[in-house]
């Protein structure tokens, strides 16, 4: 049986939010990802990337092996053989993971506990398409550039639904922003934040992966908007996005601040912190207020997962302000998903959000490179360190080795 040598110009992949490739290469500083030959290898129903040749026949993977919060215990690197594609399935050589402070939540086992270990980590990858089972094939080619929300993204390799595949117009971390961090806060905000021009919104940890899409969300809702941080280069940053009170929580008393600028209190908070945080924020809320629950990342480190909340008297302040509390857990808003993708890329493309990236360069250590620095990302945002969403750059970009 002979090999092909194809060239597959000209297929455009289904783009899962709306915005097709032909639509997003007008993003500024953005290029069309050149095409590349590849073998045919129908015959055996995958189609493998041609420059390698280049793909090797191991690699390395972040995989579960015990249920707990604290990342180093739960997590070890497993060198395994790289996965096949399905045959609609897509292997992706993954360039950019993020990061998410759920990633601890995911190690304890606390999403399906009747999933046990060992079971791979990380929530969310960006890369190139290496190889893909025929009816991908449809959609996609080797060479495409893929985004996708999905299990397993701390590893080299990942194979990946189509279906489940973003197409996105280059291997940038800002478009890795989008998939959890960006989506969490367009469609919380858009479906239970009911915002009206002039309210006041506050947002905590405002300056992380999330927070900072929930600001300038807020914001073009045309809202005051007031957000939580550590750090004075916090607060910079959060005025850099249009933030109008940022409040450098170790340095002003978070409760005062709120009392004396804003007797009336707060209309809607998107809320990540939990415990004395969602306290305070409760007592906050003006009369009809909403408080989303976005996350209680303060209790994540602890063996339930849960931050004390004295909640006694909470259906006597919700009565008295005719206010509400509505949690939100993005999985069970997939239905918005496509519309609030396709919706942050266009934003992109005017230049209208901003996607803050953090690597690392500044930690001390330095920039999060390879497989390994996963676990010092992961201390990092536990330690209120990030500036941004934090990414962790898996794999330097391909370098093509290919004779032709
Ligand atoms: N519901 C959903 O579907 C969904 C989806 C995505 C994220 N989330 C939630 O959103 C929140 C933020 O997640 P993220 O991944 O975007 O993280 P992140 O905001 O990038 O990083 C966490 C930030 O939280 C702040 N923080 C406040 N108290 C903290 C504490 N006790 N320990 C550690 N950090 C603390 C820190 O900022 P400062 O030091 O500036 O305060 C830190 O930088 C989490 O609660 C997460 O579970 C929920």
């Amino acid at each position: 049986m002979s090999t092909l040598l194809l060239v597959r110009n000209g297929r455009r992949a289904v783009s899962l939010t709306g915005v097709g490739r032909r639509g997003t290469d007008a993003l500024s500083g953005v290029h069309p990802v050149a095409r590349r030959s590849i073998i045919d290898l129908s015959y055996s129903a995958h189609f493998m990337d041609f420059q390698g040749s280049s793909i090797p026949s191991s690699m390395k993977k972040l995989v579960v092996n015990k249920l707990s919060p604290n990342f180093r215990e739960a997590v070890s690197t497993q060198t395994v053989a790289i996965p096949t594609p399905g045959d609609a399935e897509l292997l992706v050589r993954n360039r950019f993971a993020g990061v998410n402070a759920s990633d601890i939540n995911y190690t304890a086992g606390r999403y399906d506990p009747s999933v046990k270990p060992p079971f791979d980590a990380g929530f969310e990858g960006i890369g190139e398409v290496v190889g893909l089972g025929l009816s991908a094939s449809s959609s996609y080619t080797v060479g495409d550039t893929v985004a996708y929300f999905g299990s397993g993204a701390f590893a080299e390799y990942t194979v990946v639904p189509a279906k489940e595949s973003v197409p996105v117009p280059a291997v940038k971390p800002e478009f890795l922003t989008l998939l959890v961090s960006g989506a969490t806060a367009y469609i919380a905000l858009k479906r239970l934040g009911d915002l009206t021009k002039g309210e006041t919104v506050l947002v905590t940890a405002a300056a992380g992966g999330t927070g900072q899409f929930a600001v300038q969300f807020a914001k073009q809702a045309g809202c005051h908007v007031i957000g939580t941080c550590s750090t004075n280069e916090k607060a910079g940053f959060l005025k850099s996005i249009g933030c109008d009170r940022p409040i450098n929580y170790t340095q002003e008393d978070l409760a005062k601040t709120l009392r004396k600028e804003y007797p009336q209190g707060v209309d809607v908070v998107y809320e990540s912190v939990g415990g004395s945080v969602l306290e305070l924020a409760v007592n906050s809320l003006a009369t009809k207020g909403r408080l989303i629950v976005i996350g209680f990342i303060s209790g994540y480190q602890t063996a339930s997962g849960i931050p004390h909340f004295k909640g006694g008297t909470l259906p006597v302040k919700l009565l008295q302000k005719s206010a509400s509390i509505r949690g939100f857990f993005l999985p069970h808003f997939l239905s918005d998903y496509k519309e609030a993708l396709g919706s942050m890329m266009k934003m992109i493309a005017k230049g209208k959000l901003v996607c803050e990236v953090d690597c690392g360069d500044m930690s001390e250590e330095g920039r999060f490179v390879g497989l390994e620095s996963v676990f010092r990302a992961v201390d990092y945002l536990y330690a209120g360190k990030n500036l941004g969403k934090v990414v962790v750059e898996v794999a330097p970009p391909p370098v093509s080795n290919s004779k032709l």
